[in-house]
């Protein structure tokens, strides 16, 4: 009976992890990495300050697009010459905080 049981809590455990695995940012530090951003994405994040091009907003974005976007730049899976350069500076904790920033400032702003 005992070793039926330590079976199945350590079955538990197993199927605990990957949830315990998923990462969160901290937002503070995303206010720190942000701030190279924000000269592209501008402040309220929808304004860009090169008139030239567009930049798309962040503000209003799930935390999740975030994540996969700065992601996908990184990887190469998606392409464009400055996001890549951006993202490659990033680490996979850095994305995670930034991401955890710009919810936040949705949360405030809408
Ligand atoms: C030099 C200007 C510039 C800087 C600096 C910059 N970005 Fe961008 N960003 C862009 C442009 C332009 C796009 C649109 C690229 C495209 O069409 O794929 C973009 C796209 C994005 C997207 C995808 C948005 C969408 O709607 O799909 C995210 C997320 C993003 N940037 C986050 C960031 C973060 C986080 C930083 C800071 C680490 C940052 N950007 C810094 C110019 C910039």
């Amino acid at each position: 009976m005992l070793k039926r049981s330590l079976i199945t809590g350590f079955i538990a455990l197993l199927l605990a992890l990957p949830a315990q695995a998923e990462m969160r940012g901290d937002p503070e530090e995303g206010r720190i990495i942000a701030y190279t951003c924000t000269g592209c994405h501008g402040i309220p994040f929808h304004k860009n300050v090169y008139p030239t091009y567009s930049v798309p907003r962040i503000g209003g974005q799930s935390y999740g697009y975030i994540v996969s976007s700065l992601k996908a730049y990184r990887s190469g899976e998606r392409r464009h010459p400055t996001m890549e350069a951006q993202a490659n500076t990033l680490s996979e904790q850095d994305i995670h905080d930034v991401a955890a920033y710009f919810v936040t400032l949705t949360e405030e702003q809408q």
